[in-house]
């Protein structure tokens, strides 16, 4: 048995995590995030805020009608409606959370909610007695807290308890609190709040300098024992607090540490990748913990060290946060079964369609591709499950490019039912190939971002692109992988396209 404390995780990425610029994601792709947080065991999943939209509501909805054995959490504001939406959306869930919040700083209540002290305290109480009127598990945020009169902080959470608050938010809104700062912040709440021992008292920390997880860490240090935080770090501006780095520091450092998480790390690399990917939103190289480059050793010293003795230059085993040992997984003879196996142990669950789906992925890329990687089938995955109805399929692409040749791409496209062709020149073969795809198409979209990564290494790897796309307003991303890069690109593009007619229709 341990001794240490636990902390909460609550995980956001699908609400502050969707506020990051360009990062939307459908009903789809957040139920599949939501089963990803499930398998890295988060106590607490904020699946949105549904009275923001009808998008956003039945997403929670969906989550909480359809994910158990987890906390569901849902944000309003200090409002009935608000409230009243939440809980619509969420009472089909397991235990589910109404997380309510308004702001206590001066700047806020002056020039924002134009409200005084005495109707703010009023509006909170009167706001958590309604949403504690739903269920028992009731979250109140002082939005702006680390900005606010901390003796006014403990006036209202001290109110907010009495009226039925469990647990008790203090977000660092604008990323603006130094860690030692944040820590004398929360241990003069923990000893100033007399009925502090009936909640749980939470963090929320931005990332505007660079030190959401260490002070985050440092309000653990104090006595916080939920951490609000997201995958990537995603979130509004500079992002959250990132799981992935506050989990391993807590692993890493167990020996200094008095508490620890119920997060099975293993998970946190398919879970990043696949943020990563419904997102178009790529980690940065030297991201800590699942950067490409977190666990490449590039110099000859060190390479040396490593061969000898890997724990003279590895703090952590690649292994405890999933990234593959580079294991060649299957092979071109490999049957449906043991690609089930591997999909599964890659924690996975697909239904029998999807796995026929990735299964034909599969043997053909097997045919051309002599060594099978995860990575490879994480691809194929991505591409084939996380894939929304085609509008525009790609049937067939030829190009032509080269030092003295003017680039030109011929693509066969099947739009409603009806195979269509057409020949474009361009600046490059991706400019011909994706000129030809508009023209094709009709639309009329701007291409914002392109990258292209090789999943594995070797020649014959796949290139994996994203694309981010925007048309009238709307940005979309679009991914695509295959052995050839410019039908990788032609993929992203038509997957973007996709997602645009999508979210016409109205998902
Ligand atoms: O940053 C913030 O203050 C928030 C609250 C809604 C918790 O996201
Ligand atoms: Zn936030």
């Amino acid at each position: 048995m341990s001794a240490k404390d636990k902390i909460i995780i609550f995980d956001t990425t699908l609400r502050d995590g969707e506020q990051s610029p360009g990062a939307s994601m459908n009903l789809q792709e957040k139920f599949r995030l939501a089963q990803k947080l499930v398998k890295l065991n988060v106590d607490v999943i904020e699946a949105g805020f549904p009275a923001a939209s009808t998008g956003d509501f039945d997403c929670v909805k969906n989550i909480a009608d359809n994910i158990k054995g987890v906390q569901i959490a849902a944000l309003a504001r200090c409002n009935k409606n608000d409230i009243d939406t939440a809980w619509e959306a969420l009472k089909g869930g397991d235990n589910p959370r109404i997380h309510v919040f308004l702001a206590t700083s001066e700047i806020h209540m002056k020039y924002k909610l134009k409200m005084s002290r005495e109707e703010v305290l009023a509006r909170a109480i009167e706001s958590v007695k309604h949403a504690a009127s739903y269920t028992p598990n009731v979250e109140f945020s002082a939005e702006d807290g680390s900005r606010s009169d901390l003796d006014f902080v403990c006036q209202v959470f001290e109110a907010v308890i009495e009226a039925g608050a469990t647990t008790l938010n203090f977000p660092d809104t604008t990323g603006y609190a130094l860690p030692e700062e944040h820590g004398a912040q929360i241990r003069y709440l923990m000893g100033k709040i007399p009925n502090i021992d009936k909640a749980v008292l939470s963090v929320h920390c931005h990332n505007d300098l660079g030190l959401a997880v260490a002070n985050s860490l440092a309000a653990i240090n104090n006595g916080a024992r939920q951490v609000e935080c997201t995958l990537n770090g995603l979130g509004e501006r500079a992002g959250n607090t990132a799981m992935e780095e506050l989990a391993m520091v807590i692993r890493t450092r167990a020996d200094q540490m008095t508490v620890e998480t119920n997060i099975v790390t293993e998970h946190i690399y398919p879970a990043s990748r696949l943020v990563s990917t419904i997102t178009g939103m790529p980690v940065q190289p030297n991201k800590a913990i699942v950067g490409a480059n977190a666990f490449a050793h590039e110099s000859g010293i060190h390479q040396d060290g490593m061969l000898k003795e890997r724990t003279t230059y590895e703090i952590m085993n690649p292994v405890d946060i999933g990234l593959s040992k580079g294991n060649l997984v299957l092979g071109k003879h490999s049957g449906r079964h043991a690609l089930k196996d591997r999909i599964d142990s890659m924690g996975y669950s697909l239904s029998d369609e999807e796995l026929n789906r990735v299964f034909d992925r599969f043997k053909e890329l097997a045919d051309v591709k002599k060594e099978m990687f995860d990575e490879d089938l994480e691809a194929i995955l991505m591409d084939e499950v996380l894939r929304i109805p085609e509008a525009y399929s790609l049937r067939t692409l030829g190009v032509m490019s080269g030092s003295r040749v003017m680039p030109t791409a011929g693509i066969r496209l099947e739009i409603d039912g009806k195979e269509v062709e057409k020949a474009a020149i361009g600046i490059g073969p991706i400019d011909a190939t994706f000129r030809s795809i508009a023209e094709l198409t009709g639309t009329k979209s701007k291409l914002l971002f392109f990258s292209v990564n090789s999943i594995t290494g070797g020649t014959d790897a796949q290139g994996e692109v994203m694309v981010r796309v925007e048309d009238k307003g709307r940005v979309v991303i679009g991914q695509g992988a295959d052995p050839d890069i410019i039908t990788a690109a032609a993929k992203a593009y038509l997957n973007a396209l996709n997602r645009l007619i999508y979210l016409e229709k109205g998902h």
